[in-house]
């Protein structure tokens, strides 16, 4: 999407983090943004601080993971600003644990911010966006752990989800006049290590007070995650990475090159299972 200048955005997750840095740049190309965000406090500092920018933005309270919730978004966002062009569905968590730290509460947690979310924001948005019939773009934030999965847990199996809609989706929208593209940050410095900040009542026991048994390898791993995000890639970097791949309708938006070589492990890992059977006649 060309000429970015005067359309309309909603960022869900916008009150902080890679959330605020797309609200950020988006505005300072005059974007108008309506953040979402389910922390109140965060919402209104951010507002705040972008109107004190003459940047033309708002903000909705709203629990993503509450389709009804996401909806009012919508309307909030038509009723201010009449149309929408972009949204960028980006609210996330790092919850649900490793193998054998598994509740589900925890899969629920993870499954219905960082992936039923997205179906959702994808449904409720891209009528809109056919409706003006100016086009429209979609983005949504998976990670590296959408292409690598490190670990079987939640985290990794909502953002291989959101990965495989995307490009599925980027297919089926393209003749709607609707681009998408797929979000894959590497480590960037954010609050997502504090995710359980945010934890809806209804998914109480999601983050176990304590770490089970056993799980003290998890817990290294864990240290280690909160070290590189904490020195991890500036924000608002991202946020000027996704205005340029909207502006160039980019199917793959990546932050860094870190993990190019684990991704190649695995298409090779890949290959070398269609090599193990090439020649085989199956039966039919
Ligand atoms: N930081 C990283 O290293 C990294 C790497 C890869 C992917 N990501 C992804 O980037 C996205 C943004 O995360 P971040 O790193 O900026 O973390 P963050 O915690 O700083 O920001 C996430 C935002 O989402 C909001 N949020 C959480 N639950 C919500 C809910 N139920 N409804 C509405 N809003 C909710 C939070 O309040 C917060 O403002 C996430 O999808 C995350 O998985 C982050």
């Amino acid at each position: 999407m060309k000429d970015l200048a005067g359309k309309t955005a909603l960022i869900t997750g916008a009150a902080s983090g890679i959330g605020l840095g797309v609200a950020t740049a988006l505005a300072q190309a005059g974007v108008k943004v309506m953040l979402c965000d389910i922390e109140q406090a965060a919402l209104d500092k951010a507002v705040e601080g972008l109107k004190r920018t003459n940047a033309d933005v708002e903000g909705v309270t709203a629990d993503v993971s509450l389709k009804s919730q996401l909806e009012a978004a919508a309307e909030a966002t038509l009723s201010r600003y009449g149309q929408v062009h972009i949204l960028h569905n980006n609210a996330g968590v790092a919850g649900g644990g490793a193998y054998g730290a598994w509740t589900d509460a925890g899969w629920n947690w993870t499954i219905g911010v960082n992936l039923m979310a997205v179906v959702w924001g994808c449904e409720i948005f891209g009528p809109l966006m056919e409706r003006h019939g100016q086009g429209g773009h979609i983005v949504n934030t998976a990670s590296i752990a959408g292409l690598i999965s490190g670990s079987g847990n939640a985290y990794n199996v909502t953002k291989y989800g959101v990965v495989a809609l995307s490009e599925g989706l980027r297919v089926e929208l393209a003749p709607r006049g609707i681009g998408v593209s797929v979000l894959c940050p590497g480590f960037i410095r954010t609050q997502i290590v504090d995710s359980a900040r945010n934890l809806p009542e209804r998914f109480a026991g999601a983050v176990p007070a304590r770490p089970a048994a056993g799980q003290q390898a998890i817990e290294t791993w864990l240290g280690n995650v909160r070290e590189r995000v904490a020195g991890g890639i500036d924000p608002l970097y991202v946020g000027e990475l996704v205005r340029e791949g909207v502006e160039g309708d980019w199917p793959y938006i990546f932050t860094d090159n870190e993990f190019e070589p684990v991704i190649a492990a695995r298409f090779a890992g890949i290959k070398a299972g269609f090599d193990r059977i090439r020649g085989r006649a199956p039966p039919r």
